[in-house]
């Protein structure tokens, strides 16, 4: 038998045997998007990891996600396959320098993008993702002011969508700030119908130039109802898996970054799952997610109000 098949078949019968699901990310590998219980961005993950009725869940996702996951079903059993999964966007916001910023502004409620530690969330009065940033901006009273943490990007976007002046945190991705406009455009050139579309984590001249900005599960759901064939894609390259296979007679271009040696349109941290590590992970069960008692009741609360606008 095909050692790949082979793989799979075990993967399958561990999830069966141990009741475990896998959850994974839009921008993971495509043969961990396939196996995978369910895909999706990360507003889904956290609503189906609060949901699920399975006693394991193996996050092919990046640490904050997992640490969601915890948070919301701290009974369940929460793997992430490889440690090494972080976010140079939540790492930008450390815990003791927030913390200074978020005192010098204490008539601010802090809103923190679901990318931050579970340390930052307990800090925070309401999170959000990129796909119900606005509502849950809305939500709150247009008098009060806000902070808004950890990315300068989608917290700019944000201002200009909702009329805000929230202050915001200095933070970024390291995958959406190296997208390279002038490359885009030499791209343009060669498919002048192509439209762009962009995660609100790029920086402003990609979002100026895109025809279309949304959250990961956006970005899809518009490659699929618009009528374009074409579309040049400025967000993490794993997406364009699902993109394929909702629209196979569309092409979709992964945007290019400013070096184009780097492979950095790639999400490292991402990335460094394999199916290997998600048999030996559901297998040896580890490596486990476990967050002190007092982070994850006090984490709780924002992500609790933020599913509760949803
Ligand atoms: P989504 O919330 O759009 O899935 O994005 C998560 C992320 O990490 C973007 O870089
Ligand atoms: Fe974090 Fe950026 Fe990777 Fe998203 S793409 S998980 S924001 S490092």
């Amino acid at each position: 038998m095909d050692s790949r098949f082979l793989l799979i078949s075990k993967i399958r019968a561990l999830k069966e045997r141990k009741n475990a699901i896998i959850l994974a990310h839009y921008y993971q590998e495509p043969e961990i998007q396939d196996i995978a219980d369910f895909v999706g961005d990360s507003l889904d993950l956290s609503r189906k990891s609060a949901e699920t009725k399975a006693n394991i869940i193996v996050f092919a996702g990046v640490h904050f996600m997992a640490e969601t996951a915890k948070i919301l079903s701290p009974e369940k059993k929460v793997l992430l396959p490889d440690l090494q999964a972080g976010c140079s966007l939540a790492e930008s916001c450390p815990y003791e320098d927030f913390k200074n910023f978020r005192d010098q502004f204490p008539d601010h409620v802090v809103v923190a993008y679901v990318n931050t530690s579970a340390q930052i969330k307990a800090l925070t009065d309401i999170c959000c993702t990129s796909t119900n940033a606005v509502q849950v901006i809305n939500s709150i009273p247009e008098k009060q002011k806000i902070i808004f943490a950890p990315d300068r990007n989608l917290g700019n976007y944000l201002n200009s969508l909702t009329g805000r002046n929230m202050v915001l945190w200095d933070g970024a991705c390291h995958v959406h700030e190296e997208f390279s406009l002038e490359k885009i455009l030499d791209i343009k050139k060669v498919h002048p119908k192509a439209k762009l579309i962009a995660h609100p984590e790029c920086q402003k001249p990609i979002l100026i130039a895109a025809n279309f900005i949304g959250s990961t599960s956006a970005l899809l759901n518009y490659t699929q109802r618009d009528d374009s064939v074409e579309f040049i894609v400025a967000t993490e390259s794993g997406i364009l898996h699902q993109m394929k296979k909702r629209s196979p007679d569309k092409l979709f271009i992964p945007a290019p970054p400013i070096d184009s040696t780097c492979g950095c349109n790639d999400c490292k941290f991402m990335k460094v799952h394999s199916l290997e590590k998600i048999y030996t992970s559901l297998n040896e069960e580890v490596h486990e997610i476990n967050l002190p008692k007092d982070i994850m009741e006090k984490a709780r609360i924002p992500i609790q109000r933020m599913l509760e606008i949803n």
